[in-house]
This record gives structure tokens, sequence and C-alpha cells, in this order.
């Protein structure tokens, strides 16, 4: 039982080598997949949808080692959820996020998976900070998950959002509807930890998850369905 995920940032001078593999997978995409790249004009989403089919294909061959990254391709059920599938049969769960300029993906043979990035935006001013806080609160939180008392940072919301989205993509709730329904107050802490790590229990579902920061503005959560109390997932 194997849970691996990768981060790349695609501006960073020192992935020079890592992004000239990645841009000789145009070769080797499956025919499905070259559509969908084909349907990406700006070079950022072109560049964000090879890193993550190349990172996906070299998290596939660590879990399952007797395979090449060439073996694997990617494949979007009709709701858009992509696994991973092999020429010799095998399949993969898998998430994949990005935002420009990084990207995210986890892979995993055991149990559902979901990752998401998110940015703190840039704000010009006080106001628009607030408006801004506003719609994200109206639109992608149930009126009693926030707490009035405080005042929610736009840090906090954007963290708290790569929660609920990391959640949706394991459980199969996207879409505005799903996401307003995954109640972030049942999100409890496990233990300090590094990358910080949580817990969000609902029904059926038992959700591990781990929050980190990319970087001073983007927010990373990893998600993955707990069968397993020694489940770690490792990068
Ligand atoms: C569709 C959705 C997965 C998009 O997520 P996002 O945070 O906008 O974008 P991300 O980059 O994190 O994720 C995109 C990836 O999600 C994956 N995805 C799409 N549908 C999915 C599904 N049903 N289940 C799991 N993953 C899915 C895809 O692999 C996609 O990447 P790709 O196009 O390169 O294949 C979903 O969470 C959603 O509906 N979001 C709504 C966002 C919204 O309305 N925001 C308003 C602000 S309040």
């Amino acid at each position: 039982m194997a849970i691996e995920y990768s981060t790349l940032c695609l501006s960073d001078p020192a992935q020079a080598s890592t992004l000239a593999s990645i841009e000789a997978l145009r070769t080797q995409l499956s025919a499905d997949e070259r559509d969908e790249l084909n349907k990406r004009k700006r070079s950022e989403a072109i560049a964000e949808y090879l890193a993550t089919r190349w990172i996906a294909r070299k998290l596939a061959e660590k879990i399952v080692p007797d395979t090449a990254s060439s073996d694997w391709h990617i494949v979007k059920a009709a709701d858009g959820l992509p696994s991973l599938k092999s020429r010799h049969g095998g399949c993969l769960y898998l998430s994949i996020s990005h935002k420009y300029p990084w990207v995210a993906v986890a892979a995993s043979d055991s149990q559902p998976v979901g990752i998401d990035i998110d940015k703190v935006p840039e704000f010009t001013s006080p106001a628009q900070e607030r408006s801004w806080l506003q719609a994200i609160a109206t639109a992608g939180f149930a009126s009693q998950e926030l707490d009035s008392k405080h005042d929610h940072t736009a840090f906090d919301l954007i963290s708290r959002w790569t929660q609920k989205e990391a959640i949706a993509k394991a459980t199969s709730q996207v879409g505005l509807a799903g996401l307003r329904s995954i109640d972030t107050r049942l999100i409890e802490s496990v233990e300090p930890h590094e990358r910080k790590q949580f817990v969000w229990r609902n029904g059926n579902h038992n959700i591990s998850l781990w929050c980190g920061q990319l970087d001073p503005k983007h927010f990373m959560t990893l998600a993955w369905e707990a069968t397993n109390c020694n489940d770690t997932p490792s990068s």
C-alpha cells in the first residue's frame, strides 16, 4: 500500500533539466491526452498539463516498481476524475492540482487521494481584500462554518479552501455544491507536525490531511482516505 505525492515549481530555474524531460513527454502522450493538451492554449496551462502528466507517470513507476513511467497514461472519468492506467492493466488512484507556477500530483495503489494548491491573491487595497473575503466566504463556505467573531484573513480562508478541495477530490464531491457541503469544522488536528496533520471524519469517510505552505503565497493540502492508521504519504 503506497501513497506518493510530488510538487514542482515550474518557474524555478533550478528545475531546468526536469523541465526539458517534461517537454519530451509531448511525444509519449496517449491520443486522449494529446486531445486534452491541444485544448489548452495558454503557455502556462500547457506547461501545467505536461508537468502533471510527467509527475503522475513518475509516481506510478515508483508505486509499481516493475513498471516504467512510459507504461502509464492518464484517463479521465466522465466527471473529470483522473486515474493512472498501465498498458499491463494496472490502475492507480490519482489527483492533480495546478496553480501556476506550482503543480502537485498524488497517486496511490490502495486508496482515493485528493491534492489541492491555491494562492492568496495580491490585493491592491484593504477594500479589495474585504470584498474578496466576503465573496469566497459566501460562495465557498456554508454560513455556519465561519465564525463571524473572527476576522478571517485571506491566508486562513485559502488554507481552509485547499482542505475542502482536497477532501472533495478524495471523496468525489467536486463542484461548488459538494464543496460547500464539506464542513471544515469537522477537521481536527492530529498532532503538531511540520506539515500539519489533520483528520476529517464524516459518515463513512475517514480522511487524513497534510497541509503545508509551498511559498509565502501558495498553500497545499493532501488528503487521503485513511484505510490503515500506518498510511504515510511519501514524496
Ligand atoms: C473541478 C475541480 C476539481 C477544480 O479544482 P480547482 O481547484 O479549480 O483546480 P485544480 O488545479 O486544483 O484541479 C484541477 C484538476 O482537478 C481534477 N479533477 C477534475 N474533475 C475532478 C473530479 N471529479 N474529481 C477529482 N478530480 C477532478 C483534474 O485532474 C484537474 O486537472 P487537469 O484538468 O489538469 O486534469 C473542483 O474542485 C471544483 O469544482 N471546483 C470549483 C471551484 C469553484 O467553483 N470555485 C469558486 C470559488 S468559491
